[in-house]
């Protein structure tokens, strides 16, 4: 069952108006069980970037594995290398705000840090090419108070932008699911924690 099968009972309301304390704990167990999928199913989608290229010079899912890759060898936390991995996952869904897929995702996960960083990488990822598109390239500059904002330039810097080399030895994704496995087994924001959780 941990596997994310459900438990196969359902809840007797037609409408929610008519719930009983019974049909909730079954709705509560499903999602227990389901929730422990969640690594699995995160992995899987970031795995449609497979052979999604875009005209860059490796493809999406090839750039999330260097992004992760040169941060795990840079000596970044296990949470920090699942969140440069999972940068980008927004791509297939998001083709218009990526960046705000990725933190939905991380959001419960990880800290205010990491998420700001993931969320606002694009504008920052931007000063290495938002000039040859017409945009600006000092987009990142409206965030020049926040206390990420190094943080983020850093990321950018050091694994985002440097991570489209056809020629360099990542690790595969086999290598990050346990360090993904760990992260999204420990929500630490999301309404639906109970504060003893
Ligand atoms: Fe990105
Ligand atoms: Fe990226």
């Amino acid at each position: 069952m941990a596997d994310g099968h459900a438990t196969g009972e359902r809840a007797k309301f037609r409408e929610m108006l008519e719930g009983t304390k019974e049909d909730w704990e079954i709705i509560a167990e499903n999602s227990r069980i389901f929730n422990k999928g969640l690594a699995k199913r995160v992995l899987d989608h970031l795995r449609l970037l497979d052979g999604d290229f875009g005209g860059f010079p490796i493809d999406r899912l090839q750039h999330s594995l260097q992004t992760a890759t040169r941060a795990h060898r840079d000596g970044r936390d296990e949470e920090y290398v699942v969140c440069a991995l999972l940068h980008d996952i927004g791509d297939t869904l998001g083709s218009m705000n990526h960046p705000d897929v990725a933190a939905a995702i991380l959001k419960p996960f990880v800290s205010e840090a990491n998420l700001w960083m993931v969320a606002n990488h694009g504008a920052f990822q931007g000063y290495y090419f938002f000039e040859y598109l017409g945009l600006d390239k000092n987009m990142r500059e409206q965030f020049k108070d926040s206390p990420h904002y190094q943080r983020c330039a850093e990321f950018c810097h050091k694994y985002d932008q440097a991570a489209f080399d056809p020629d360099y030895e990542s690790e595969p994704l086999e290598f990050f699911e346990p360090m993904v496995e760990r992260v999204f087994s420990k929500p630490k924001n999301s309404m639906y924690l109970r504060k003893q959780e």
